[in-house]
């Protein structure tokens, strides 16, 4: 049954929606989700994993990520809805959480169109959107209401505007945190790792800790807050990281973002050159994020966690990245390649091997 699913998605849906425009594809994909909602979550029900995510009565399992019990550890990653409109639709896709954003303190149109491409032969996308979304204060506006049927994250980022540092940078993004951490979130990442923006991702050591200064003062250790790392972060700037988020008592790392190296791609280097800048994301990170979840895993602290995301597309992978230490994943790219059901078959698969038996229930 599974395998009928995403044939379905890989034969007829896929090829329509890839003979668009990649990021129209995705509005249309976010306008689906809101109207069928129902199918997918029905698909749920006939592979008999239902009780493995959402808010049902039945429970198999529970896993535990920043001290909030959620159904399974496959979560959706930032990017994909980006101003927490979709928050009721996602659970019926089979996500054990989500993570909403980057939301910014201003609103953004983000960088010029075409944005988003595309690359089939490595089933990988690149983005330079540039943290185009609605802003704080109108998604702390449609969330007030909102009563989350899984648990969600937020991940906030500096707004793109060029003269945006140092002081200035950490008042605008402990404006985000300010205007939104009334909310029930289960966690909260700071995103500072977007390759898209006037500086690209953030290695400056001062500002990153005038950022940490300025959001822990506001929370007081209310809400878990994770780092976002770029997977391009020299070895040095890792170190640095470590030590700093004890300091401000960060929960736990996101590892990663999108990268901006175009190493060991399939896709002929012309059209590569052709597409330009962005964040490569989807399959080609895979090795890397195995890679740092390892390191972060072996120097972070105790009661530090890891959220994997970057390449993960399978059940095999959701058991590599626990198997390195990882307290649950996030996955994006993989979605646009192997459709809405992936969710749903990954833990199909995970409950026929009796990963789920395992855990505490
Ligand atoms: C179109 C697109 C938009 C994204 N926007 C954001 C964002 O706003 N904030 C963020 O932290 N990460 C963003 N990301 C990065 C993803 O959250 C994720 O870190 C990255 O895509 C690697 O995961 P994947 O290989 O499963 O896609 C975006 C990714 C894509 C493809």
């Amino acid at each position: 049954m599974e395998q009928l699913l995403i044939s379905t998605y890989e034969s007829l849906v896929r090829p329509a929606l890839f003979r668009m425009d990649a990021e129209e594809a995705h509005h249309l994909g976010q306008n689906l989700l809101k109207s069928m909602g129902w199918i997918f979550d029905l698909s749920g029900r006939i592979l008999g994993v239902s009780g493995l995510c959402g808010a049902g009565a039945q429970t198999y399992a529970t896993f535990s990520l920043a001290g909030t019990t959620m159904k399974n550890p496959v979560g959706l990653a930032a990017g994909f809805d980006k101003n927490g409109t979709l928050v009721d639709s996602l659970a019926s896709l089979g996500f054990g959480f989500v993570e909403i954003g980057s939301v910014t303190a201003k609103p953004s149109s983000g960088n010029a169109k075409p944005r988003l491409f595309r690359l089939p032969q490595d089933q990988a996308l690149i983005n330079r959107l540039g943290l185009n979304g609605d802003g704080a204060e109108a998604v702390a506006d449609r969330l007030k209401s909102c009563q989350f049927p899984i648990p969600v994250g937020l991940n906030i980022a500096k707004t793109n505007l060029p003269d945006l540092s140092m002081e200035k940078a950490a008042e605008d993004i402990a404006f985000s945190f300010k205007t939104l951490m009334h909310l029930p979130f289960a966690y909260v990442v700071i995103n500072t790792s977007c390759p898209n923006t006037h500086e690209g991702a953030l290695f400056a050591g001062e500002e990153l800790e005038l950022i940490l200064r300025a959001v822990s003062e506001l929370n007081q250790g209310r809400l878990p807050v994770f780092l976002k790392i770029s997977p391009d972060s020299p070895e040095s700037f890792l170190e640095a990281l470590c030590k700093l988020s004890r300091q401000y008592e960060i929960r736990g790392f996101v590892i990663g973002n999108t990268t901006v190296s175009r190493q060991s791609l399939k896709t002929n280097p012309k059209l590569l050159e052709t597409i330009g800048n962005g964040g490569l994301s989807g399959a080609p990170l895979y090795a890397n994020t195995c890679r740092l979840v390892k390191h972060f895993a072996s120097s972070k602290a105790g009661y530090q966690e890891i959220i994997a995301c970057g390449g993960i597309n399978s059940a095999q992978a959701v058991k590599e990245m626990l198997a390195l230490g990882a307290s649950a994943v996030e996955l994006y790219s993989a979605l646009v390649y192997k459709g809405p059901f992936l969710i749903y078959t990954i833990l199909k698969e995970l409950k026929k091997e009796g990963f789920f038996s395992n855990q505490g229930a």
